[in-house]
């Protein structure tokens, strides 16, 4: 809802910029209100026509904000919704752009909003001007009211008829008033992906941010949570805002703490190595940043998040996704069609639903018998699988499996035939030389014949087999030494360019397959973000399968994205990456918090273990969709003490998982680890049920409790050694 106090008055001229002899009209002063069901976002039109932010949080009466003054602080400005360089901001802007004349300064003004309602989503559009160079600014943010969550992005244009630069075009800006702040993100690494950190932010400006081109979140995930007045993350209590932008390019999102106590927050594109060109008449338009704010501690935040994501954001974010056997920690590059037709059996005897065709299959005068060859030659190996990817699926198919295969086609080998036939397609720097990691190079998404052919792998490997259901399409390097061949003296775009090159193609493909399942794959969870997952029906949150490391990574990744995109395997040990050691239990009951798959050789798992994992693909079937639309809890923290738990529950608190872990050893686990359960209704009777095991580590297994008491701290499983696990199911009378 928008309260608008006055309408503004037509005409009346209140200021010249003398030196330009431009003048703008005043405009009556309004306040602007952005609501969700809890939460608002309070803007204030200025007689100026300068657009302030007065409140993000919980609900307010906006309309009592009209008296407010405007906080003026360290620049003459005041706060400004959505500040741009120039004029007297002098902070970090969400706008930065340099004319032709080279001149910096822009300064925007209110020319008038607009309101839509879209079924649940209310979009307000504000329009701003600069009035010296007639830039025009649209600010819009989309309430998804239900869900508390805004969307904001930003469209620029050019209106004049010289072409300008964009030294920095945030989607957003965010501004904040607490005593504190402490910022909760995620750091790492290959195999260490979403490792939790969190600190005080002091005066000055802190940013996280990727300059990675691709493989964007390996390292940093554009993602954040700022409590406010706390010196520690508290799960289920206290305010805090969560952000997320939705890009899958070099991002920057910077928190900047000033002396008034103010946090301003602004998120977008990197402007890194992006001087992005614009045209007279061009436009452009920020990719979305999501903002969520929940006085229900980081538990509320990722819950408005997943639910959101799960109803608005991720592609088929209503389905539940099969389960799957992935043949490459079990075959890796050596195999044969026998290989795969006997993984296939064992994978249905196993009770999976899906068997995924990992890297290898391709190539035959570079054939990919290791990372060193191939890439980009996606014709089938005829040495390894004469009979064809037909063969294999349908083979699939006839034992009751849907059918997956794996491509990274935005990427070349040195030594393929694609490298030969178009060395001016890979990504380079001219007189310099291409650096290899993991002996490949990457291709120029910014070039059209690219996305074309990156478009036409997609296609034509989907036709080698009317059985193909799932695509894995992973992406393996970072760019480095960035430069395009295509692009000629317009180096700044590349970046930009590839990101949406990327989207582009992915647009045709979902035109094209919209119920093809895509995993996103990036070494891992390098490309973990809300642009992807416009796309992708789940990501491969991680190489690294074993089942302790799993556990902090599945918790990064719950704070901002729901389970049901969490590709989750149990592997052998020792792990392939880690060598550690954990039982088979402790390794299913940590891949059943996301979506359940192997990723092994079956054939060297004993009878007994065979009969165990039957079990739990069986169980895990049994509650799966709990797991994919349920509500998260978080029972702790992974980082804090030796036992850590999570919960799923339904929306109507029907059901639920709960999974409980023992990280380290403590000799007090024996005895019961008091876990309060959460989400639950207090009055209603819940049965409870352990999975897996002939005997419960909790005496009260097989009977029904109340809400209230499961809640209370008296559900006490025991978990006595180090990796002992449990999974409850919980269904009410
Ligand atoms: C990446 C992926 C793995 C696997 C290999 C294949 O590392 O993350 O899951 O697909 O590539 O080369």
């Amino acid at each position: 809802m928008v309260v608008a106090s006055v309408t503004p008055a037509q005409g009346r001229k209140v200021k010249k910029f003398v030196h330009q002899n431009v003048e703008i009209p005043s405009v009556e002063p309004r306040i602007l209100c952005v609501e969700t069901a809890n939460t608002s976002l309070v803007l204030a039109v200025r007689e100026n026509g300068a657009l302030h932010q007065l409140h993000y949080g919980s609900s307010v009466p906006a309309a009592e904000f009209a008296g407010m003054k405007p906080v003026i602080g360290r620049y003459s400005s005041g706060i400004l919704a959505y500040p741009a360089t120039g004029g007297r901001y002098l902070g970090e802007p969400a706008l930065h752009i340099q004319y032709a004349d080279g001149n910096h300064n822009t300064e925007l003004y209110y020319t008038g909003h607009k309101v839509e309602n879209r079924q649940g989503v209310v979009s307000t559009c504000i329009s701003l001007k600069d009035y010296v160079t007639g830039l025009e600014v649209n600010l819009v943010y989309d309430a998804y009211v239900q869900e508390d969550i805004i969307l904001q992005h930003v469209e620029v244009a050019n209106t004049g008829k010289t072409p300008l630069r964009l030294l920095n075009i945030a989607s957003g800006a965010l501004h904040l008033q607490a005593d504190k702040y402490l910022l909760s993100h995620v750091n790492g690494a290959w195999a260490k992906e979403m490792q939790f950190e969190s600190e005080a932010l002091t005066h000055g400006i802190k940013v996280i941010e990727s300059k990675r081109g691709t493989q964007t979140t390996q390292c940093e995930n554009p993602a954040f949570l700022v409590s406010l007045n706390t010196q520690e993350l508290q799960e289920e209590s206290g305010e805090v805002i969560g952000g997320a932008l939705a890009w899958s390019g070099n991002f920057r999102i910077s928190f900047e703490r000033g002396p008034e106590k103010h946090l301003s927050i602004i998120g977008g594109v990197s402007p890194f190595a992006s001087a992005y060109p614009l045209a007279g008449g061009e436009s452009f338009r920020t990719p979305d940043m999501v903002w969520t704010y929940s006085a229900n501690g980081a538990g509320g935040v990722s819950r408005n998040l997943h639910r959101w994501a799960l109803k608005y954001r991720l592609h088929n974010g209503d389905r539940i996704n099969p389960t799957l056997l992935n043949s490459w920690e079990g075959a890796y590059f050596t195999f044969t069609t026998q290989t795969l037709t006997r993984m296939i059996d064992d994978a249905a005897s196993m009770g999976l639903e899906m068997f995924v065709l990992d890297d290898g299959w391709f190539g035959n005068a570079f054939p990919r018998n290791g990372d060193n060859a191939g890439l980009g030659d996606w014709q089938v190996n005829s040495t390894k699988l004469p009979e064809g990817i037909d063969y294999v699926a349908s083979y699939a198919h006839s034992k009751g499996l849907k059918f997956g295969i794996w491509i990274e086609p935005e990427m070349v080998n040195p030594d393929s035939e694609l490298a030969h036939n178009h060395p001016e397609w890979v990504i380079q720097s001219q007189g310099r030389e291409i650096y290899q990691e993991r002996n490949q190079w990457v291709l120029d998404l910014a070039n059209p014949a690219v996305q074309d052919f990156v478009f036409s792998i997609f296609d034509s490997v989907i036709k080698l087999s009317p059985s193909i259901d799932y695509v894995k399409w992973d992406c393996n390097r970072p760019i480095e030494s960035a430069g395009s061949p295509y692009l000629g003296i317009e180096q700044d775009k590349l970046y930009i360019d590839y990101a949406q090159g990327l989207y582009k193609v992915m647009e045709r493909i979902r035109a094209k397959y919209p119920s093809v399942l895509i995993q996103c794959c990036s070494s891992g969870g390098a490309r973990v973000d809300y642009g992807q997952l416009q796309y992708f029906d789940e990501v491969w949150a991680s190489d690294d399968t074993d089942g302790l490391e799993r556990i902090f990574i599945q918790y990064g990744t719950s704070l901002w994205y729901p389970a049901a995109i969490m590709g989750s395997h149990v592997s052998t040990v020792p792990n392939h990456q880690s060598r550690n050691v954990t039982p088979l239990k402790f390794r299913f009951d940590v891949a059943c918090q996301g979506r359940l798959g192997l990723e092994l050789q079956p054939k060297y798992l004993s009878a007994d273990e065979m009969k165990f994992v039957n079990r739990c693909v069986s169980s895990y079937k049994g509650y799966r969709d709990i797991v994919f639309t349920g509500d998260l809890y978080r029972l702790g923290s992974p980082y804090e003490g030796s036992f850590y738990g999570q919960m799923y529950v339904t929306p109507d608190k029907s059901r639920a998982v709960v999974y409980c872990y023992c990280l380290h050893f403590d000799v007090l686990g024996g005895e019961g680890v008091p876990f309060r359960l959460r989400g639950l209704d207090p009055s209603r009777k819940y049965k409870v049920v352990e999975q897996n095991v002939d005997s419960s580590c909790w005496w009260g297994n097989g009977q029904s409790f109340s809400g209230a008491f499961l809640s209370s701290g008296a559900f006490k499983p025991a978990l006595p050694s180090l990796y002992s696990s449990a999974i409850f199911l919980l269904e009410a009378e």
